[in-house]
């Protein structure tokens, strides 16, 4: 094991970095999870320009307390509705794991904020490396196909940087 050559330390840390997950700031830059100060769908356009997969983490950031991000259905997400959210984060710099392909929905749990377009969906895709197809983007509900993938990934993600940290010191 001591004579682990550059060439495969050097693989490892790329393989590492190549299935290293992106976090992506919501609106771009710290402190843009708040009520949009012009287009009411500006959130949309801002993640019509972006790529999303599976692994990747979502970033909101907003004042602790002040606001507070709710993960809802298509339907909340539609009409606004605050009420029973799938998940709901109030700490401020929010990450959320993005575990599966197809549409997902935020919106602001703050009063009133909804309603003035702080509310974002997005599609996530699965990453192009993976063996499975990727799901074409009517496919309806979203399902985990590659959950077995992604998790093998993980892993071996995992050792890849438990070997790459260990040749290092
Ligand atoms: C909001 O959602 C809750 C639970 O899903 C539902 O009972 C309620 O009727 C909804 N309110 C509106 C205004 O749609």
């Amino acid at each position: 094991m001591a004579s682990f050559s550059p060439l495969v330390i050097i693989f490892l840390c790329i393989f590492f970095l190549s299935v290293n997950a992106n976090e992506v700031t919501v609106g771009g830059k710290s402190g843009d999870w708040k009520i949009p100060p012009s287009s009411s769908d500006s959130f949309n356009e801002w993640s019509q320009k972006a790529r999303f997969k599976v692994g990747d983490f979502l970033v909101f950031s907003y004042e602790a307390g002040k606001d507070s991000v709710l993960q809802v259905t298509r339907e909340a997400y539609e009409k606004c509705n605050t009420t029973s959210p799938k998940a709901s984060y109030t700490d401020g710099n929010t990450k959320v794991k993005l575990e599966q392909p197809g549409p997902v929905y935020f919106i602001s749990g703050t009063k009133g904020h909804c309603q003035k377009g702080q509310k974002l969906r997005l599609v996530v895709v699965t990453p192009r490396s993976s063996l499975s197809p990727a799901p074409s983007p009517s496919d309806g509900p979203a399902v985990a196909p590659t959950s077995g993938a992604a998790k093998l990934t993980g892993v071996f993600s995992v050792v890849g940087l438990g070997l790459g940290l260990w040749a290092l010191f």
